[in-house]
């Protein structure tokens, strides 16, 4: 430190004694640390999950929306080999700029998958089982937000159910499949279980993972 550099510091110093803000008494360490404690306490895994619930339900639904418009979009203009495209997360810029901004892992899974891919992680089968198990019952569904122990990794979950028909092109009965559309499907996905589906049924789910550190820094 120059002398220049000192001397300001102990002018500043001065300045903040003769004001009488110096006068206040430290507090020992010990209660300090306590505090700072706390402060980080205050901070409740309520807090944490009640703001990536917020953050989920809005990107899920951008994203949601966008899919469905490019999806249609597409279709209508190029067919299967288009909206395909736009099914698939690999070839979706959205991906890439939400994770950016959010810092967040982003995809979908389905028990009933087309993409290997996107066959879910076991901790993802379980709220999978839960959606199915609450959609026999005729329950509500809706976001889920978990820990995944240990880490630092939030989990949250969203149903995706079948919003249209325009989904069945893809995704229905034999019936409604185009012979086109069932050919690419034999060649490109030769395991495919993504097909039987009805407007209304649920057709998986979107699985974010944030980190946790990034959650309580936004709050
Ligand atoms: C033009 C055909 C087409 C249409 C229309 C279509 N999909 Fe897909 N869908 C696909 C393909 C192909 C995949 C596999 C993408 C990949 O490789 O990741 C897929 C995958 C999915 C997945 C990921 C899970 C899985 O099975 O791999 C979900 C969820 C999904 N589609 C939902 C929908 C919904 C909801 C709609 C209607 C809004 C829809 N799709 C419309 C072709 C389509």
């Amino acid at each position: 430190m120059s002398h220049s550099t000192k001397l300001s510091i102990a002018i500043v110093m001065m300045v903040v004694w003769a004001c009488g803000f110096s006068t206040e008494k430290r507090r020992p360490k010990q209660i300090e640390d306590t505090q700072q404690q706390r402060a980080v306490k205050k901070v409740s895994e309520a807090d944490i999950i009640n703001k990536t619930t917020k953050l989920g339900d809005s990107i899920t639904q951008i994203a949601a929306s966008v899919f469905m418009g490019k999806t249609s979009e597409k279709f209508s203009e190029d067919g299967y080999k288009g909206a395909a495209e736009y099914c698939s997360m690999n070839a979706y810029p959205l991906t890439d700029s939400l994770a950016k901004e959010y810092k967040v892992f982003l995809k979908r899974v389905s028990s009933k998958y087309r993409n290997p891919n996107n066959a879910p992680s076991d901790l993802e089968r379980q709220v999978l089982d839960a959606y199915e198990y609450s959609v026999e019952q005729d329950d509500e569904i809706g976001s889920n937000v978990q820990f995944i122990r240990p880490g630092d990794t939030i989990l949250y979950n969203k149903p995706i159910r079948i919003p249209s028909e325009l989904c069945l092109n893809c995704h229905g009965s034999p019936s409604q499949i185009s012979d086109e559309i069932k050919t690419i499907l034999k060649e490109e996905y030769p395991q495919d279980l993504a097909t039987g589906y009805k407007v209304g049924d649920l057709r998986g789910m979107w699985s974010l993972k944030f980190l946790k550190k990034e959650i309580v820094q936004g709050l």
